[in-house]
């Protein structure tokens, strides 16, 4: 699939070397992408709450080359990183067409993860989102006067090659992707700031981090995306995340924070039914996600606070909650979920507004 609004003009420019560099936050949904068509096209839309906190800090530096085809080396702390070569280098392979500059340069991709390596927490959207944005920043000085796209509108797309997700973590703080007939200019290519009215309640919303378990993931989520084919559920599950979205709409109107809850732990609790019931099936969830869900309600019915969880494909618990009622809750994350947290980790977040620019 081509998309030629995102095809350059020819470069008017020629740098032989130099370096750019980007901070991306890494995003939580709360309605989730879980399956996908051709090209990176996600089965349904999602929406998600962009971070603050959590974000992949990426250094792009390039030196002209005369050898043909790709040539970079991926640092993570310092340390080379081969492993993560053939994720990169089929990015680059998809992306090649949008950004011919490619194979003009050897890169060095130093990146680093504000959150604990290997915490479980998802680095590939804000680490594919940091490495989207520095190549596009690239391009702006071969080609100042670039117009056919906005700038974030190109890194959201290229994201959107590298990890499906990643899109989503360009601009903040509320951002939909994919084709929503309820949301104007939503796009199956790109995420998008939502555009409607986004009620008080939601200011500074905050996002504790549960690390319940730090290990690799079990489950690829390329693996987890194409279990959706065939699943005997998918068309049922593609059409609720159209209505939850529409549910959602309403609900940032008017700050209902009960059916905002309803909504998102339904979302969560899907994702991992999805999971459960796809062949073959696996259980993401660890004992201590069901002891963090269970004390959640509890407390909640206890104190009518309007703390709730979110899930990725994975055992962390994402405790999200109005900032007005922050210091209740906090005190109750502290005493009473940490302690089923491996080495009692935990991360405070809160929404944010997107990647920046870093000067270096
Ligand atoms: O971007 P991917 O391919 O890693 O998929 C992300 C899928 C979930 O995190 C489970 C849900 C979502 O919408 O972020």
């Amino acid at each position: 699939m081509i998309v030629s609004e995102f095809i350059p003009k020819p470069y008017k420019s020629f740098l032989e070397s130099g370096s750019v560099a980007y901070s991306s936050p890494s995003n939580i949904a709360l309605v989730k992408y879980w399956g996908k068509k051709d090209y990176q096209i996600p089965a349904n839309p999602s929406i998600s709450f962009t971070l603050n906190n959590c974000k992949t800090l990426t250094t792009l530096k390039f030196s002209k080359k005369t050898t043909k085809g790709f040539s970079f080396d991926v640092f993570l702390d310092g340390v080379v990183q081969n492993e993560f070569k053939p994720k990169i280098k089929q990015f680059f392979e998809r992306i090649e067409l949008y950004l011919p500059f490619l194979t003009w340069y050897h890169f060095k991709i130093e990146t680093s993860n504000t959150f604990p390596h290997s915490s479980g927490i998802a680095s590939s959207a804000s680490g594919m989102s940091a490495l989207a944005l520095c190549l596009v920043q690239l391009e702006q000085y071969l080609n100042p006067e670039r117009t056919k796209t906005s700038f974030n509108k190109k890194a959201s797309f290229l994201a959107r090659l590298g990890s499906g997700s990643a899109c989503r973590s360009v601009q903040g703080n509320l951002i939909v992707w994919g084709l929503h007939s309820n949301i104007i200019g939503s796009s199956d290519l790109v995420g998008i700031k939502y555009p409607y009215e986004i009620h008080s309640s939601f200011n500074n919303f905050c996002d504790t981090i549960l690390l319940v378990d730090k290990g690799e993931k079990e489950v690829s989520s390329t693996v987890g995306h194409d279990l959706m084919y065939g699943h005997p559920f998918a068309q049922q599950r593609f059409a609720q995340a159209h209505t939850n979205i529409d549910t959602l709409i309403e609900v940032f109107k008017t700050g209902d924070l009960s059916a905002f809850i309803s909504i998102v732990e339904r979302e969560a609790l899907t994702l991992h039914a999805m999971m459960m019931s796809s062949d073959p099936y696996f259980i993401l969830m660890k004992p201590n996600t069901l002891e963090i869900i269970n004390k959640i309600w509890k407390f909640r019915k206890k104190t009518g606070l309007h703390i709730c969880f979110t899930l990725d494909a994975g055992a962390n618990v994402h405790v999200l909650f109005p900032k007005n009622e922050s210091s209740e809750i906090r005190q109750f994350i502290k005493s009473s979920l940490v302690m089923h947290c491996q080495n009692e980790q935990f991360i405070e977040d809160t929404l944010g507004d997107g990647a920046k620019s870093i000067k270096i």
